[in-house]
This record gives C-alpha cells, sequence and structure tokens, in this order.
C-alpha cells in the first residue's frame, strides 16, 4: 500500500557502501497549460515537498516544463501533451490537481459551464482512477459544486472512490475575504482568518463573519457589503477582464496555499485546517464548503459548523436547496454520460 502510494525512490548518500531510500511525492496538473495551470506551475516549483511535478494540456505543456524546469528549486519537471497522454502523466501520482475547463465570459454564471466542462472532468477522473486511484485529488475547475459530486460519482463507478481524497478547491473565497477585510480593517490580510462554507458560487458562497479571527470591526451594513462583494468577487474579475476570462493568478495563488497545505498534512504537520468543498455531513447536503482538518489520509475530520448569527443561519438556509439541487445535477451529469 505504502509502497503503491509512495514510488521508493534509490537515491545515493554521502557514504559509498550504502543506500537511502527515501519517497518521492508527485504532484500532477491537468490544465497546467492555461491560465490557472501556468502560474500554478511556476508557484508549485517553490513548494517544498515536491519532487516530480508533471504538467499536462491539449498543448503547450513541453514548453512550460522546460522553462519552469530550469528554475534552481528542488524536482523535475515534465511536459505531457494530448489525450494519450494524459494516463502517463497522471501515473504514480500522489496529488492530481485538475484545473482544466473553459472560464466563463461576461452574463455566464458558473453553473452554466457544466455543459462545457462536465465531460473534461468526467474524462480526467476516469484517467485518473485508471493511472492513480489512490491520488488526491484537488479540482478548481467549474462549476464546482457541480463537478466535484460529477467526479465521485465517476469514482465511485470505478470502486475507487475515497471521500478523503477528493477536494474542491474554494481557497480562493478565503483568500478574497481575507484581503477585503484585511483593508477593510486597516490589518495584514495575511492576519485574518474567517472560514467560508457552502459551495462556489455567488449564491452558495458565505463568508462567516462571526467567526471572523481578529474579531471583525465594523456595523452590519459593512458585513452584507462585504459578503456581497466576495460572493461576486469572481463576477467582478470576469467583468473586469470583458470577456478573455475569469480569475486566473489569483486562482493559482490560492490552489497553490491548498496544495501547500495538503503537503505540509502529507508530511505530518498537525492542526492544518483549509476550508474545501468535500463530502461531508456537517450540513444538509451529501458535498459541502467549509474547514476541514488535513492529515496524512487527506481528510481528516470536517470541522461542524459553528453556531451562527441569524443573518448566517438564514443565509445557509437560503444557500443548502441551491447546492442540493448542484450536487444532483452533477450525480445526474455522470450518471448520464457514462451510461
Ligand atoms: C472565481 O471565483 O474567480 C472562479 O470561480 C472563476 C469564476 O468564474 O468566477
Amino acid at each position: 500500500m505504502l509502497l503503491k502510494k509512495f514510488k521508493a525512490k534509490i537515491v545515493p548518500s554521502s557514504f559509498p557502501w550504502c543506500v537511502m531510500v527515501r519517497t518521492v511525492f508527485k504532484v500532477a496538473i491537468v490544465g497546467a497549460g492555461g491560465g490557472i495551470g501556468q502560474p500554478l506551475s511556476l508557484l508549485l516549483r517553490q513548494v517544498e515537498g515536491i519532487d516530480e511535478l508533471a504538467l499536462h494540456d491539449l498543448r503547450g505543456t513541453k514548453g512550460i516544463a522546460a522553462d519552469t524546469g530550469h528554475i534552481s528549486e528542488h524536482g523535475t519537471v515534465s511536459g505531457y501533451v494530448g489525450k494519450e497522454e494524459l494516463e502517463p502523466a497522471l501515473l504514480g501520482a500522489n496529488l492530481v490537481v485538475v484545473t482544466a475547463g473553459m472560464p466563463r465570459v461576461p452574463g455566464m454564471t458558473r453553473d452554466h459551464l457544466m455543459q462545457a466542462n462536465g465531460g473534461i472532468a468526467i474524462h480526467v477522473t476516469k484517467a485518473i482512477a485508471c493511472a492513480c486511484p489512490e491520488a488526491l485529488i484537488a479540482i478548481s475547475t467549474n462549476p464546482i459544486n457541480i463537478v466535484v459530486p460529477t467526479a465521485a460519482e465517476v469514482l465511485k463507478e470505478a470502486g475507487v472512490f475515497n471521500p478523503n481524497h477528493l477536494f474542491g478547491i474554494t481557497t480562493l473565497d478565503v483568500v478574497r475575504s481575507k484581503k477585503f477585510i484585511g483593508d477593510h480593517m486597516n490589518i495584514n490580510p495575511l492576519k485574518v482568518n474567517i472560514p467560508v462554507i457552502g459551495g462556489h458560487t455567488g449564491p452558495t458562497i458565505l463568508p462567516l463573519f462571526s467567526q471572523c479571527q481578529p474579531a471583525f470591526r465594523g456595523d452590519n451594513e459593512d458585513i452584507e457589503r462585504l459578503t456581497h462583494r466576495i460572493k461576486e468577487a469572481g463576477t467582478e474579475v470576469v467583468l473586469a477582464k470583458g470577456g478573455a476570462g475569469s480569475a486566473t493568478l489569483s486562482m493559482a495563488y490560492a490552489t497553490c496555499c491548498f496544495v501547500q497545505s495538503l503537503i505540509r498534512a502529507q508530511n505530518g504537520q498537525e492542526a492544518i485546517i483549509e476550508c474545501s468543498f468535500v463530502a461531508s455531513d456537517v450540513a444538509d447536503a451529501p458535498f459541502f464548503a467549509g474547514p476541514v482538518e488535513l492529515g496524512k489520509e487527506g481528510i481528516k475530520r470536517c470541522l461542524k459548523i459553528p453556531q451562527l448569527n441569524e443573518f448566517e443561519q438564514k443565509s445557509l438556509d437560503k444557500l443548502l436547496p441551491i447546492l442540493r439541487k448542484n450536487i444532483e445535477d452533477g450525480v445526474n451529469f455522470a450518471k448520464t454520460f457514462t451510461k
């Protein structure tokens, strides 16, 4: 089991009469040639604990691999191109980050992307199920609320679903909350901690100001204004880009933060909490975004929803039916597509 998960590598030690056996941690990025994938490839070169980076996309990844492979950091980078090189890219991966897919343009919601991205999610998940069924899987392809349940169905169908290994990346909602609240309170955004629960669409993103650390300074109007901005921040970027796509750089930053936490937890660091959209029983929906304690096994536990104030409770009650419908659509999509 352990050998299957981590490829043992024989590394010559400084003593010529013996060899040291250590493990190799491989990360594969699917969609590495895209707007998120490229900056993410660069950022991950600086993340400690990655020995191999496999970059896959339909085009361009050989060049990106050569380019990022010249950076004076530990580890190797290889590029894989086209459908036929997807499984070779994934083979032996400990962690697969999926960024592949179309971005939205003004006028679209994230849900509209299922048409374009659902099929990609199914194709990639099937390849993961064959090439690296025990890998951790972190998905940022939109619509996350629908794509993650779809991926879960595909993994279930293949008999390799491990709920502790599948993550929808919602870190950008936390990153944005930290920035907007930090700026509002005139403090370093990195010092702000706030859970963002629900899902990853305007109607389902819910930052919990009651849990903000340090305690939020502001009135109800500030909370409503900032909550609205956090929920609609993705659309703010889509509109600012004027048809040229959605958030890529901040998404790559957020994804990198999440990957860093996953790897730290894999390496035994304790008490690592990240918000993520995962299979969970903390709310009345089979998948839910919320704080998750990470560990060597992926998800160690999903933290319970804390005591909410009236505004937050009403918002949660309102978002849950929307989320449940998204999840049902994801499950049905997988069933129809794989029939
Ligand atoms: C975001 O939050 O920026 C991403 O989910 C992309 C999008 O379409 O909004």
